[in-house]
């Protein structure tokens, strides 16, 4: 068996594992460990009045959202995602947060998008990058949106830093690596972007990363695990009874305050030459 990121392939998921994400990704969305993250960068995704903002990838629309909550934003945004169910999601939950004027949504792959040249003040991805098929096309598809002198932002996580604590290092070691490939197609994406950036004619204008971390308590990490751990054994990576005793050992050690789990995350805000 092979891995199927399961944000990549989600359009293959049942009913209720797209429910289990919509769950992660809202409450994700409300994770202080998790939202500073995007706190730090929404001012750069502030557009002038009536200027326009696309999220490539933007799930059930929780980044969104925050976007246009903020006081100082009067723009239009747009989300666009693969998978309808998200869409469908972000909809509903635009609609009942009272976002319905300032943002819209819309089903299309992030490697081809339906949207015209230049159609964007500012095009930014939060936490997409790591899963799609082709990065450098989705880059090349996010560049073609943003106008000449507009603003791209990508916020991902450097998913090959990503380790949980375990007494028996080894197997620690090889459960991180079998989370980080059953779940993201691209786990070390974020080293490579510098790099490529200009080659893509963006001049990258500021960066920085985080690293997130529980120690003792674990809300952000507990939901990753639990979300994701079943995909190691559908990738047929370890077999359940590895993967629950695993599973297990993680939440007894937030249960009794020994608990450790760490990744580091990276923002680049870039601008179109
Ligand atoms: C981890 S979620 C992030 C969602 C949102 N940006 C947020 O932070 O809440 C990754 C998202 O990327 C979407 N995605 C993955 N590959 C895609 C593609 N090729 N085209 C469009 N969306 C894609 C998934 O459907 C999922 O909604």
């Amino acid at each position: 068996m092979t891995a199927r990121d399961p944000h990549r392939f989600v359009n293959e998921l049942d009913a209720a594992a797209v429910e289990r994400l919509i769950a992660r990704l809202e409450s994700r969305a409300k994770d202080k460990v998790f939202t500073h993250l995007f706190d730090r960068y929404a001012p750069e995704l502030v557009p002038g009045p009536a200027g326009r903002v696309l999220e490539v990838g933007c799930g059930t629309g929780a980044t969104l959202r925050a976007l246009a909550g903020r006081p100082d934003f009067a723009g239009r945004a747009v989300g666009v995602d693969q998978s309808a169910e998200f869409i469908a999601a972000a909809r509903k939950f635009a609609a009942s947060e009272s976002f319905a004027d300032q943002v819209a949504f819309d089903v299309g792959d992030a490697h081809d998008l339906a949207f015209p040249d230049a159609s964007f003040d500012i095009v930014f991805a939060h936490t997409l990058i790591s899963h799609v098929t082709d990065p450098f096309s989705v880059l090349r598809e996010m560049v073609r949106l943003v106008k000449p002198g507009g603003k791209l932002a990508i916020f991902d996580g450097d998913y090959a830093s990503m380790t949980y604590a375990l007494p028996d290092h080894d197997l620690g070691q090889r459960m991180d690596a079998a989370l980080v490939k059953a779940s993201f197609n691209n786990p070390r994406i974020m080293r490579d972007l510098p790099r490529m950036m200009p080659e893509f004619g963006l001049r990258l204008e500021s960066a920085w990363g985080e690293a997130v971390v529980e120690i003792g308590s674990g809300s952000y990490f507990k939901s990753f695990a639990e979300t994701y751990a079943p995909y190691i054994v559908k990738a047929g990576f370890f077999p359940a009874d590895v993967v629950e005793p695993w599973l297990a050992a993680q939440i007894k050690a937030i249960d009794d305050g020994t608990f450790f789990a760490a990744c580091t995350y990276y923002t680049y805000i870039a601008r179109r030459l």
